[in-house]
């Protein structure tokens, strides 16, 4: 990773790491196996690319202050849910995240079920507490996260993906299932922070074509890997998609066609930003490294 790029965004990390520490219930009282729970997936040593991609985006329209710290740890917290989710015996059925035992190995089904849901209400909780955002931009952002992570969005795209396992390859099924699943989020990420700061329509404009193309690359580049990286450096099994029959990018179009396709949505993504001239290069990095990743 580029040195800037690595410590723009260990900054930004830090930040993350301290709001996210702020807005989590802390561990202790009755039943405090939930908390427990929560915080074991929360505090896993997750990249928080999303959050990070709503205070770059809330930067680039002029935000200042603290407005993105609960909208960028939403987002963080919606997709640490979607995760314990996925790994469940019901879905991918996976025993390793984040270097880790998975919320319902180290705890159990129940109990990451529970984690999961308490996080999701968790983030709309934090975004509506007062004080925090005007009402409206509060609403907003709640509703824009709930569009984006509800059956329009992340959910409907998990539904297919689960649906589509053991289908033949299918172009149009893969780009439902990645514009859904992964698309959405990133990009409702990349939109909460600019809400954040009450952007105009021209910068969402701009913002959405960013977020839904690198969203889009962002679970290509994670098909890639499942693939061709190791469990060591991404802190998960690979060569699931594959055992479980799973309806991936490379698998539809190849290895070296995804490549192409992810390379070529990041250059658009990019491309999209060029009104903001040289302020664009956190933006235009984080696309890089969106593809460039090992983990
Ligand atoms: C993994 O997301 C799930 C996908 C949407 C592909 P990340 O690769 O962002 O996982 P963490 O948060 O860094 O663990
Ligand atoms: C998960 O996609 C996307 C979510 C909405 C959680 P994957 O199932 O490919 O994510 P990993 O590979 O388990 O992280
Ligand atoms: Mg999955
Ligand atoms: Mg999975
Ligand atoms: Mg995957």
């Amino acid at each position: 990773m580029l040195e800037s790029l690595s410590s723009y965004m260990a900054e930004r990390r830090g930040v993350v790491e301290d709001a996210l520490e702020s807005f989590l219930p802390e561990s202790g009282g009755r039943y405090s196996r939930l908390t427990d729970a929560m915080r074991y997936s929360v505090f896993s040593g997750g990249k928080r690319l999303r959050p990070i991609l709503a205070i770059a985006a809330f930067e680039i329209v002029g935000g200042e202050g603290d407005a993105v710290l609960a909208p960028a740890c939403a987002t963080e917290l919606i997709h640490t849910y979607s995760l314990i989710h996925d790994d469940l015996p019901a879905m991918d059925d996976d025993d390793l995240r984040r270097g880790r035992p998975t919320c319902h190995k180290e705890f159990d089904d129940a109990l990451a079920i529970l984690a999961g849901d308490a996080l999701l209400t968790l983030a709309f909780g934090i975004v509506t507490q007062e004080d925090v955002l005007p009402p409206e931009r509060a609403a907003a952002i709640v509703r824009e996260l709930a569009g984006a992570n509800g059956h329009g969005g992340m959910l409907g795209g998990q539904a297919a993906d689960i649906a589509m396992e053991g289908e033949l390859p299918d172009i149009g099924a893969i780009e439902y299932i990645h514009g859904h699943k992964t698309g959405a989020p990133v990009a409702a990420a990349v939109r909460v922070g600019a809400m954040a700061a009450g952007a105009k329509s021209i910068d969402m404009e701009r913002l959405t074509a960013y977020g839904e193309r690198i969203g889009m690359a962002f679970q290509i580049a994670d098909d890639l890997l499942d693939e061709r990286g190791t469990a060591e450096e991404m802190g998960k099994a690979v060569g699931k998609d594959r055992d479980h029959g799973k309806m991936t990018y490379p698998g539809v179009v190849g290895a070296e066609s995804a490549v192409i396709r992810a390379q070529e949505l990041v250059d658009d993504a990019i491309q999209s930003l060029d009104a903001y001239g040289e302020r664009v290069w956190a933006l235009a990095e984080i696309a890089r490294f969106i593809v460039d990743r090992r983990n």
